[in-house]
């Protein structure tokens, strides 16, 4: 068995599939063999290298014009002709937006698009943040068990991207329908007869995109991201241009919203069965910050990226051919011994819990990321102290929709004897 590039696949390498099983539930520990033994490797099942220790994965985002951000966001796997016909009756054209653009049209347009990113421009978004957060927490404080991804951090993140992109609250339900069609049509293996129902949705979210953006171009004075981008366009059109703003319009609603939601979800997994840290940053909530950090390296939402190799260069020592697809897997990464001291433990006060890969590395870093981050730390705060005695409902078992790249549990279940609320005591 050899691979395009000649080198012999190991029957690991050639039995790795990132759509079922242990990379599903855990993509690091399924890993663990290829951080150890082959860090980089041809899987046959792909037609990507994989690439899984701190370093290269680093070094990759590093060099954007030698590991070239292009295939960000191609279809992993390839639609049937059933499935592109559906896409080409809605006009589907998803091109570049900012996270798969090369130089030297990346920069000036990441620069030009930035302001509204700023920590000054997003402290203007905590206190909805809060009182949204506070909102939804009110729905079910007395309650006793909640759904928290269903009846919480999927939606909150959702109003809060859309505020954050200037796009009216729509259906929520639709909208999480059309964010998980076109997570499982990026990084998902969706079997023949799922695709046409896959293309169907998701070319129903492009043209839900164009409308909105038609809207939006008749009066761009309004707030948020999206707006502030059709003003730019008029300045330096070239920079900012229509297929970037219809692809954004729809790319940005899952790259803001999805991304967080799951994290979120991740988070709250991982802190409440770990009871003694979930008590700890109760009593001190100063801790929440680099808890946030720690959950993201631990547990992020972004298990893998992808890059195309432009020119014949090596990895970690083995020759990579250039045209070669690559999947550098960050989820494994953030687990890695060489970079992380006892990588599998959660530890809120590592010190280096921040040099986590969840939000890329180099010019296409996340530019979300501080958004993100201040999403997950009300979260916390508001949950630690209005909730501080819920648990996980025992023996749930986690399930993720199946891809490569976005991960998050569809459901996390948990319980609380609403007397014991701090707030009746202290309303
Ligand atoms: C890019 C992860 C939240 C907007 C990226 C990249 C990753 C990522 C892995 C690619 C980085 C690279 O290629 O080096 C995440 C995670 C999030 C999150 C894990 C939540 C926990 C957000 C939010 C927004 C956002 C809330 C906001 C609107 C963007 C944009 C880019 C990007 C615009 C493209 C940047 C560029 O290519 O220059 N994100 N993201 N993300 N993200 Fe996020």
């Amino acid at each position: 068995f050899t691979s395009p590039g000649g080198c012999p696949v190991s029957p690991r390498a050639a039995a790795f599939d990132p759509f079922t099983g242990p990379y599903q539930t855990d993509p690091a520990a399924s890993l663990r063999w290829s951080r150890d033994e082959e860090p980089v490797f041809y899987s046959p099942e792909l037609d990507y290298w994989v690439v899984t220790r701190y370093e290269d994965v680093k070094a990759v985002f590093r060099d954007n014009e030698l590991f070239s951000p292009a295939i960000a966001l191609d279809k992993i796997t390839p639609t049937s002709d059933e499935a592109s016909s559906v896409l080409a009756q809605y006009d589907y054209a998803m091109s570049r937006t900012l996270v798969n653009e090369d130089e030297p049209a990346h920069m000036p347009r990441r620069r030009a698009l930035m302001e509204p990113f700023t920590p000054a421009a997003l402290a203007h978004h905590e206190p909805m943040v809060r009182r949204l957060t506070r909102e939804y927490v009110d729905r079910f404080v007395d309650s006793g068990h909640v759904d928290l991804v269903d009846e919480m951090l999927w939606e909150v993140p959702l109003t809060v991207a859309l505020h954050f992109l200037g796009v009216p609250e729509e259906d929520m339900d639709t909208l999480r329908e059309y964010s998980i069609a076109h997570t499982v049509n990026t990084w998902g293996r969706p079997a023949p007869e799922q695709q046409v129902a896959v293309a169907e949705a998701v070319g129903k979210f492009w043209q839900f995109a164009g409308t909105v953006l038609d809207k939006m171009r008749k009066d761009p004075s309004g707030h948020g991201w999206m707006p502030f981008g059709i003003r730019v366009q008029q300045e330096q059109p070239d920079v900012v241009t229509d297929s970037y703003l219809h692809s954004m319009m729809m790319a940005g609603i899952v790259a803001a919203h999805e991304t967080t939601a799951n994290a979120s979800a991740n988070a709250l997994r991982l802190l409440l069965e770990h009871r003694d840290v979930w008590e700890e940053i109760c009593d001190d909530p100063g801790l929440i910050p680099n808890a946030v950090e720690e959950c993201l390296r631990h547990s992020g939402s972004v298990a893998a990226w992808r890059r195309l190799v432009t020119a014949d260069t090596t990895i970690g020592g083995i020759e990579i051919p250039a045209g070669a697809k690559l999947l550098i897997v960050n989820s494994s990464a953030n687990h890695d011994e060489r970079h992380f001291d006892q990588a599998d433990d959660f530890d809120i006060r590592r010190d280096n819990a921040g040099d986590h890969l969840t939000f890329g590395y180099g010019s296409h870093q996340c530019m979300g990321k501080n958004l993100a981050r201040m999403e997950i730390q009300i979260f916390l705060e508001e949950l630690t102290k209005r909730l501080p005695h819920m648990e996980l409902v025992p023996d749930q078992e986690f399930t993720y929709l199946p891809n490569t790249s976005f991960r998050g549990p569809d459901h996390v279940l948990v319980r609380w004897d609403p007397a014991r609320n701090p707030e009746r005591a202290d309303p």
